[in-house]
């Protein structure tokens, strides 16, 4: 009998800077009780081995056992798929979940989906959750923006992605890297209509 979870996120996670947000995010989504279905681009294994020390393997096969244990997830509560996995219920707006996240979402990617390339399963995933009008939630990371990120930020926005930037305030006094990892990830919760715990909401604490 396959598990009921409260909830169903897609989240991709590509080679941005910044993948300590889908970690953290994927533990909170884990924690509500949803099921997330995972995709990690080439190029975020790099970063993953750049900026953490957690040794995620390279398999989707390998990655699901991998981040299921390190999570404490339920059985089949994280379903990794691999970039060719046409298969998967994301790449069809008849099994994808109405959300989908892209944490951190790297200017390459962000270009893919502004011009429809689906060559990819990622790309294919977002370009699913634009053409059935459901919520696409991108965290680019880049600094400087170019005006091209800029444009294709722009036309994302204008067919109902959400752009949210990982790009943490300061009002919460933070104090350690979590802190401001937490702030970010408090934000994509709050637009996927979760409750989230991780920060105090405004004008509960900051006046
Ligand atoms: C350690 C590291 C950090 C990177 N940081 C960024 C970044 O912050 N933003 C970005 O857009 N690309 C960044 N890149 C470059 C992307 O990984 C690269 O453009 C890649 O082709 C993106 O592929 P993907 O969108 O399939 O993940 C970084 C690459 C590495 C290895």
């Amino acid at each position: 009998m396959s598990e009921v979870f409260t909830r169903r996120v897609s989240l991709a996670i590509t080679g941005a800077s910044g993948v300590q947000y889908a970690l953290r995010l994927i533990e909170c989504l884990v924690a509500a009780d949803c099921q997330v279905l995972l995709m990690i681009s080439k190029a975020a294994q790099v970063v993953v081995a750049t900026e953490t020390s957690i040794g995620l393997p390279g398999a989707a096969e390998q990655q699901e056992i991998f981040l299921s244990n390190k999570f404490q997830a339920r059985p089949g509560q994280i379903k990794v798929f691999g970039r060719e996995q046409w298969m998967a219920p994301v790449a069809s707006g008849s099994g994808a979940p109405s959300s989908m996240v892209i944490c951190p979402c790297s200017t390459g990617t962000l270009s893919a989906i502004a011009c429809g390339a689906s060559n990819n399963l990622i790309e294919r995933a977002a370009d699913v959750a634009l053409k059935e009008r459901r919520q696409l939630i991108l965290v680019p990371r880049e600094a400087p923006f170019s005006e091209i990120h800029l444009e294709n930020m722009l036309k994302l926005s204008r067919m109902g992605a959400v752009i949210l930037p990982a790009c943490p305030g300061f009002y919460h006094q933070p104090t350690t890297i979590d802190d401001l990892i937490d702030f970010v990830v408090a934000r994509i919760l709050s637009q996927l209509g979760l409750e989230q715990v991780l920060l105090p909401r405004w004008g509960e604490k900051y006046i």
